[in-house]
């Protein structure tokens, strides 16, 4: 029986819930070549929806860049060419893209594992100063040819560049005189998005219109996982499925996973109900024991002390002297140390005066398990 859920990757097709209010607002966007700061939690559709809205756009063509864990000038080079390699298989464009980026000294390469062509380009020349504007450049002109939607995914990863300041500064240079082309910011760290996109000083400050990619309308993603069900061979309790969305927050990528392992502790030509849904969460617990294991190993007593009593209620007052109380730490300044470094480690994100664990089921792990 072939799964009917996916996640942890780019969903299209039969797996992807429609979003038609999101995928028309974005269409009208590329359209009026509006740039968007585009933002949600990781693993709420993010990629997915503009993928799905920009590619079933007729005579717009999508160029996604994706910039998750660049660390070096060079490494942005070498993303922005590869994106401009998928936006078309094309050889006159393909051609005519090489030769403007020929200070790249690129090359075109068919990828052993999909056989699309590619585009590679000489590590070293990717990291002289000038390879920035050889990137940008090619960019621009390439949207002179014809309509692209340039689409940066993980943005704020640009910040671990070394002089990212001045590469911000250059490539917004670029960009502002590019009326007609629409450029699509993703990033799902929050802090690192609002330092590009609002703070004064920044050279992105203001130049994005802001777009917020919320969870699926819990109704509509109901019933979709009831008609998923449906499609794997077994039935599912509407209002189990509302209970797996309810505990995966609403991300979308977190409640496919929870469906998934319920999808497979349900019976062929059975109906999953509420009272499965522990046994689902406990396969999830089995797939993710490593990686949970090895996020508290290296925690320090009052690290982890403050993650279990977040787990028990994560919108705790964490200063208050009930919270100090509960994890047994008596100096605010020790309590806003553990935070820190656990917002570091990319467990914890701080939301709406609180704070929120990025995994709901490392939460739960932790509250039944430690
Ligand atoms: N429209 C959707 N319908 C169903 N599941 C979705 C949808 N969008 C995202 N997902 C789920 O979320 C996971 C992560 O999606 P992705 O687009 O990579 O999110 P993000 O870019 O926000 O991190 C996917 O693997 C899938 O399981
Ligand atoms: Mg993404």
């Amino acid at each position: 029986m072939k799964m009917p859920f996916r996640y942890g990757c780019v969903v299209e097709g039969e797996y992807f819930c429609p979003r038609p209010n999101l995928e028309r607002q974005l269409r009208d966007y590329a359209e009026a070549g509006q740039n968007l700061v585009i933002q949600g939690e990781r693993r709420m559709g993010k990629t997915s929806l503009v993928k799905k809205a920009i590619s079933g756009m007729k005579g717009e063509r999508l160029l996604y860049i994706d910039l998750y864990g660049i660390r070096t000038l060079s490494d942005f080079c070498r993303r922005v060419m590869s994106g401009v390699g998928g936006v078309t298989e094309k050889m006159p464009f393909l051609k005519k893209a090489l030769a403007l980026a020929h200070r790249l000294r690129p090359a075109l390469t068919i990828d052993s594992n999909t056989g699309a062509p590619t585009i590679t380009v000489d590590a070293k020349a990717a990291s002289e100063p000038d390879s920035l504007d050889a990137a940008m450049s090619t960019v621009r002109k390439l949207a002179e040819d014809g309509r692209l939607c340039v689409v940066m995914d993980e943005f704020q990863d640009l910040l671990k560049l070394k002089n990212a300041d001045r590469i911000l500064a250059e490539m917004r240079g670029t960009i502002q005189f590019q009326g007609d082309t629409p450029y699509f910011f993703l990033g799902s760290v929050r802090n690192d998005m609002l330092r590009i996109f609002t703070h004064p000083d920044s050279p992105f400050f203001k130049s994005a219109l802001a777009f917020e990619v919320p969870p699926i309308d819990p109704d509509e993603f109901a019933r979709f996982i009831v008609a998923r069900f449906r499609k794997g061979g077994c039935g599912i309790k509407l209002e189990t499925a509302k209970a797996a969305i309810e505990f995966a927050g609403g991300v979308s990528g977190d409640v496919q996973e929870l469906c998934d392992a319920l999808w497979g502790v349900t019976e062929e030509g059975g109906t999953a109900t509420d009272a499965d849904l522990p046994r689902a969460l406990a396969v999830v617990f089995a797939r993710e024991k490593n990686g949970f294991e090895t996020a508290v190993a290296d925690l320090t007593p009052n690290q982890l002390s403050v993650l279990r009593g977040l787990a028990e209620a994560d919108s705790a007052r964490v200063f208050s002297a009930e919270f100090m109380n509960r994890v047994q730490i008596l100096s605010p300044g020790a309590v806003k140390r553990a935070l820190n470094s656990l917002v570091a480690s990319r467990l914890i994100y701080p939301r709406h005066n609180g704070y929120r664990f990025y995994n709901p089921f490392f939460r739960e792990w932790i509250k039944t398990n430690l």
